[in-house]
């Protein structure tokens, strides 16, 4: 698959089927982030790759999903993640930092893609929680993190009209809106 491909066909995904991920996989995705741009090449991430289904039922405990959807919903038992990827970092003191991991995410999520798996990346979780489950060192800051699995529902794009708010159809399929590329382009001019 080609990267403008898998640029176009990746949504966030928040069901799943209860399928596990090899872990070559996965550690695959970590690899595409260890290899993305990082500012001045100081390279301050790490990850944490969690596959056990007990330490998944922990994490899953920590997040909250699809903030747009009401009444409040999460992933019922058998759509459940079957790993996570971790995204820490030792370095919180540059204000670029956030760019790092921004950009490892967007790799993860794009080689997950390519290779037919689904994923969300996540930031309403917590995070103390998180560091307790996983026992991870002091020194690592958790940024976010990201769900993955095999895919268990479609997600499909919209013109953005008035709203952001990405909404769900009788039939369970996602709708996304995105602006249009004539409303956010400019060129030459303004
Ligand atoms: C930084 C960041 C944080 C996010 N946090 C969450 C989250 O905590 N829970 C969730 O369900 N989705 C989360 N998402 C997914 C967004 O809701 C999703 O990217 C957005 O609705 C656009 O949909 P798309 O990814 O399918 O294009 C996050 C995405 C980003 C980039």
């Amino acid at each position: 698959m080609d990267v403008y491909k898998a640029i176009l066909s990746r949504r966030s995904i928040r069901r799943f089927q209860q399928k596990p991920i090899g872990i070559e996989l996965l550690k695959k995705f970590v690899n595409s982030a260890r290899l993305a741009p990082s500012a001045a090449n100081l390279q301050p991430l790490e990850f944490f790759i969690v596959n056990k289904k007990n330490l998944c039922d922990e994490i899953f405990k920590t997040i909250g999903w699809a903030g747009y959807i009401k009444p409040k919903w999460t992933p019922s038992e058998n759509e459940r993640p079957v790993a996570y990827i971790i995204i820490m970092n030792k370095d919180t003191t540059k204000d670029w930092n956030i760019r790092d991991s921004s950009l490892a995410s967007e790799n993860i999520v794009l080689t997950a893609e390519s290779e037919g798996i689904g994923s969300c990346i996540l930031l309403n979780i917590d995070k103390k929680m998180i560091k307790e489950i996983l026992n991870i060192s002091n020194y690592l800051f958790i940024d976010s993190i990201i769900a993955l699995g095999y895919k268990a529902e479609e997600c499909v794009i919209e013109e953005y009209e008035d709203s952001v708010k990405y909404w769900r159809d009788e039939n369970e399929v996602l709708h996304v809106p995105k602006r249009k590329l004539e409303h956010i382009i400019h060129v030459n001019e303004c």
